[in-house]
């Protein structure tokens, strides 16, 4: 059984401390996130789909810890939710267990009880998701669908590029519903790729990101005569502070419950929007140029990535762009200096038929076939596309770039 993942609700300096600790000496369980108001518990809850239990000091705020419970149980009837109680006593455990909670613990308990209670828990949880089918239930159907963030280790790799085609290829599989999110809240330019005029962005959707409805998005979203929705970027970038870490969870956990494809271009400058992206995604994909500089830069990222616990670098994968047996830096050697994963497929330079693509306004149809089959497999190595709908010609490793 894979490890149990605990999320802990709470602000108090002291009972953190102390559950991170003990926490520590339990095997089996991990303690995967702490929110500490009942709002960013509940943002978490609804976009991290494996947690099992969740901890919750009843005195956390604003929203009471019972009012939480219950939030929690209507949103993820799976996720086992235990309440931190000063007095562990029986009225204490009625009312935890009439808000839909599946038990109570002292705030300070002893290495025995957390481990038996949140076994338990755990046991429940996972035999719940079972039976209602692989966990994730919410307000549509309980559809969940894949995020997947492509960054820039520099300007100008080719991020929004990729992003905008690789929404335009995953949009063309029949019945897939897809979403392109702008997440470049300092230089968000997609809008200048599609050539579309739209005044709504992400800001619309900030202040009511903890209840968002389909008729909300439909309002801040452009719906792409080519199949993808887009939602923008601010329009001022002054605002792209207003996207904050719960804000981001929010509206990208209503989009991943009502898009099958959520792709996020989070281009190179990390806010706290672009940084939660990476962290909530499915797969993270950082481009790459092959020069020594854009490798360098790539690789601090991910470095700083990880120390700031955003993501593993064994979770982030590393694509070339503008890649030709021509260059001198080659894949491995390429890989080598990042020490990342590289995909399969690189994408090669296609100058004039972007160019041509982006005057005419056509850029789902770029004339350019090593281009355009990288694309493709690139999107089926990302997950973005079916692997069945994936171009059959194309080689293992793509190079498709060369000449
Ligand atoms: N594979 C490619 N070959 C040639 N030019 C490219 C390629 N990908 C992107 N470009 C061009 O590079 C420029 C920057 O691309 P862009 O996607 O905006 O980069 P980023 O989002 O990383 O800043 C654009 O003019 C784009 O047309
Ligand atoms: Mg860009």
């Amino acid at each position: 059984m894979s490890d149990i993942k605990i999320l802990l609700g709470g602000d108090d300096q002291e009972l953190v401390a102390t559950f991170r600790a003990v926490m520590v000496e339990l095997t089996g369980f991990e303690l995967v996130s702490i929110g500490k108001t009942s709002n960013e518990v509940l943002g978490m809850v609804a976009t991290e789909q494996d947690v099992d239990v969740v901890l919750i000091d009843e005195n956390i705020g604003p929203v009471p810890a019972h009012d939480l419970v219950r939030d929690i149980a209507m949103q993820r009837p799976n996720c086992a939710a235990v309440l931190l109680c000063t007095t562990v006593d029986e009225s204490a455990l009625t009312r935890a267990l009439e808000a839909g909670a599946r038990g109570v613990l002292s705030r300070q308990p002893s290495l025995e009880e957390l481990q038996s209670r949140l076994s338990t828990a755990a046991e429940w949880s996972r035999g719940m998701s079972k039976w209602i089918g692989g966990g994730h239930v919410d307000a549509v159907g309980g559809r969940r669908g894949r995020i997947v963030a492509l960054a820039g280790a520099k300007g100008g790799t080719g991020t929004t590029t990729l992003a905008v085609q690789l929404a335009l290829a995953a949009a063309q599989q029949p019945g897939r519903s897809v979403c392109l999110v702008d997440m470049d809240l300092q230089a968000g330019d997609v809008p200048s790729y599609l050539d579309l005029v739209h005044r709504r962005s992400i800001a619309d959707l900030i202040d009511v990101a903890g209840e968002i409805t389909g008729t909300m998005l439909a309002d801040a979203l452009f719906m792409h005569g080519d199949g993808p929705h887009v939602l923008l970027a601010p329009s001022d970038p002054e605002r792209s502070e207003d996207v904050t870490a719960l804000a981001t969870r929010q509206i990208l956990g209503a989009l991943r419950s009502r898009y099958d494809i959520v792709l996020v271009d989070c281009g190179t400058f990390m806010t706290e929007g672009s940084v939660t992206a990476i962290e909530l995604a499915d797969r993270v994909a950082i481009t790459v140029m092959p020069d020594l500089p854009c490798l360098r830069a790539a690789k601090r990222m991910v470095r700083l990535w990880s120390r700031l616990d955003v993501r593993k670098s064994e979770d982030v994968v590393a694509v070339l762009t503008r890649q030709s047996r021509k260059n001198e830096i080659q894949p491995d050697f390429a890989a080598r200096i990042l020490g990342l994963a590289l995909t399969r497929t690189t994408v090669p330079p296609a100058f004039r038929a972007l160019e041509k693509a982006i005057n005419n306004a056509s850029l789902s149809r770029v004339e350019d076939d090593g281009f355009r089959r990288a694309v493709r497999q690139l999107a089926g190595e990302l997950g973005v596309l079916d692997s069945a709908a994936v171009d059959p010609g194309g080689g293992k490793r793509a190079m498709t770039g060369a000449p």
